[in-house]
């Protein structure tokens, strides 16, 4: 790797931990170097688990393998949500691993501000419900991260164990944060400077994600606009396509991007724990969830983005 690509990225890492108030880089470690000079900071991970990105030929970005996913995104290609999400460019090997190749989503930006909302009423799916009943696996590290936000959330049985469910941990992040209530949550922003901010684990109320997104924005009304336009198309899309309706979709998010030159845009992206239901069972992603439905609240939570963005324009 030659200094010429070095050095961008080190001038980033030093910028970035100058401004200390808006920080929480846990995605720095996974930032590709070789993105050709003139994109150096483009590429950033907001969210998911660390290393499971490379850098791929310029435009392509590859993820860590997952049939599962693979098998969604050759469904995808053939559906009408083609056109919202990056393209799938099949699967390759790399230095003894497996991925998948996609479109990289920022190529087509300038300095991009970038924000990933995890979409749904419920982030675990009902399988991993059942596991955890079956054979509890007890982690230590979310009862420790479920202390840190609020002492008082474990029970006395959890306190006992130092130790909580995966679904446990994962419902109470539903309600510490908006999921619960509106149907998605806000995991992660990057902003122009550079800087993330992936704390927004009790970003709950109406009030706060709006406040979020007027940030995320600057208040820019020609953006908000073209994203309202985008969702909005999305919404068409989701409510004419058979994937859509064939799939449990949990985890997945929308990344919104937009850049200073009001280029902007929103896709759906990670596929990796959306699963197709048994033949003939469709979903209408608007009904409540109870245990057995394997209703995700996607169209509820898409409905609360869409009137808070809207909101936002009538102020
Ligand atoms: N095609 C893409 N183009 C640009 N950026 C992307 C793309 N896919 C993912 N990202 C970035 O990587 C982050 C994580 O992506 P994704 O959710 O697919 O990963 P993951 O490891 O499956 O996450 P999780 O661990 O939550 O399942 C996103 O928030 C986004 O910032
Ligand atoms: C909003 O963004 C567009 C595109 O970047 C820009 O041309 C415009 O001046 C911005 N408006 C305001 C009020 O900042």
């Amino acid at each position: 790797m030659s200094g010429f690509q070095i050095l961008p990225n080190l001038i980033f890492l030093f910028f970035v931990f100058q401004k200390k108030a808006w920080h929480t880089i846990k995605t720095m470690v996974n930032l590709p170097v070789i993105s050709p000079f003139k994109k150096r900071y483009s590429w950033v991970q907001l969210a998911g688990h660390t290393g499971s990105f490379k850098a791929a030929d310029s435009g392509k970005i590859l993820k860590r393998f997952s049939e599962n996913e693979k098998e969604c995104f050759e469904r995808l290609m053939k559906d009408p949500l083609r056109s919202c999400v990056p393209c799938f460019h099949g699967v390759v090997e790399r230095d003894g691993e497996t991925y998948i190749q996609l479109d990289d989503l920022l190529t087509d930006f300038e300095g991009p501000c970038v924000m990933d909302c995890k979409m749904g009423i419920r982030t675990y799916l009902e399988e991993e419900l059942t596991k955890a009943r079956e054979k509890p696996k007890l982690r230590k590290d979310m009862y420790k991260k479920m202390i840190e936000v609020d002492p008082l959330a474990p029970t006395a049985e959890e306190n006992a164990q130092h130790a909580v469910t995966k679904p446990r941990y994962m419902q109470w992040r539903e309600t510490i944060s908006s999921s619960a209530n509106l149907g998605f949550r806000i995991e992660g922003i990057k902003k122009a400077d550079g800087t993330c901010n992936t704390n927004f684990k009790t970003t709950k109320t109406q009030e706060q994600v709006l406040q979020v997104f007027v940030e995320f924005i600057e208040g820019n009304t020609t953006i908000l606009k073209k994203y309202l336009k985008r969702l909005q198309e999305i919404h068409i899309i989701l409510e004419s396509s058979d994937f859509f309706k064939r799939h449990e979709v949990v985890g997945s998010s929308l990344l919104f991007v937009h850049d200073g030159s009001g280029n902007a845009n929103v896709w759906l992206i990670d596929f990796g724990k959306t699963t197709l239901l048994p033949d003939g069972q469709m979903l209408d992603h608007r009904i409540p969830w109870q245990e057995g439905n394997r209703e995700d609240g996607y169209l509820l939570g898409l409905d609360n983005l869409i009137r808070i963005l809207e909101s936002i324009t009538e102020r």
